[in-house]
């Protein structure tokens, strides 16, 4: 018996009785400070607006996902036209930032550190800032989980033009059930998104151009054959 200590606890105690906190395994507690691992990453930013040479690869410290966040080990991001026009200065009325800038907004990647229903491992793409680097932290509830069936790479091309499609057709057309809709320009980046929603494409039709070759995809497919001229795709289609 030592004097002036006191006695030890019942030996049924709990972790979560002595700590006031649930039990954390090792894995649970690493995969949750990852980032104060990592160090340094490489982040493609620009210092000031200007044309391509202005873009440079600097190293610079991972960042650290906040309540909410998560971090994204980058697999790919993909450029926009609009953040040309961002990084030459033409958007500094609609779209401020902050110098230097880390460019990048559409990103597909894997969960490092998790959060709301991401776990580590997750496969995931969105729109956020900052997705030109190696690491990137978003909110979780800017993320989706990625399609498992396309490359991450290509994942990262759907976000800036798939939401823009998006909010045309639900949020600003607000289609519907039932509702009948004329896509023009269904061969571009924007137009060609909606053809491929289940909910829109059970009775997608195209009219592409006369004697086109073969979809590529599928029936609802763009197509374009080399030797015909160039009519802009269309496709109608019901919810
Ligand atoms: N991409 C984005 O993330 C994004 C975001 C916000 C807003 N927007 C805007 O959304 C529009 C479409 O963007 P996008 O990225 O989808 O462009 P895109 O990939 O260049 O596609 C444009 C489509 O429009 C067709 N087209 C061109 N002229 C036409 C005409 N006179 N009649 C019918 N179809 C015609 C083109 O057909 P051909 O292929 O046969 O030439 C092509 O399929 C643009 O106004 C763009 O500024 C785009």
């Amino acid at each position: 018996m030592l004097h002036g200590l006191a006695e030890p606890g019942p030996a049924t105690m709990t972790v979560e009785e002595v700590t006031g906190a649930p039990a954390s395994t090792f894995e649970t507690w690493a995969s949750e400070h990852t980032a104060d691992f990592l160090g340094t990453m490489r982040a493609a930013r620009i210092h000031e607006y200007g044309d391509a040479s202005v873009i440079s690869l600097d190293e610079v410290a991972v960042p650290k996902p906040g309540p909410g966040e998560v971090l994204i080990r980058v697999a790919a991001t993909s450029f926009n036209p609009s953040e040309v026009g961002l990084r030459m200065g033409l958007l500094q009325d609609v779209l401020g930032v902050t110098l230097p800038h880390t460019l990048g907004w559409e990103v597909a990647g894997t969960v490092v550190t998790g959060a709301g229903d991401l776990a580590p491992g997750d496969r995931v793409f969105g729109l956020i800032d900052g997705a030109a680097a190696e690491y990137a932290v978003a909110k979780a509830s800017m993320l989706a989980r990625a399609p498992e069936r396309i490359p991450l790479a290509d994942a990262a091309a759907v976000p800036v033009a798939g939401l823009t499609a998006w909010q045309a057709v639900f949020e600003h057309a607000r289609v519907g059930r039932g509702s009948r809709v004329l896509i023009n320009g269904a061969g571009g980046g924007v137009g060609c998104s909606p053809c491929g929603w289940p909910s829109m494409r059970a009775r997608t039709w195209w009219r592409p151009p006369a004697r086109a070759a073969p979809p590529p995809y599928g029936r609802w497919a763009p197509t374009r054959s080399s030797t015909t001229p160039a009519l802009p795709c269309q496709a109608a289609t019901t919810c």
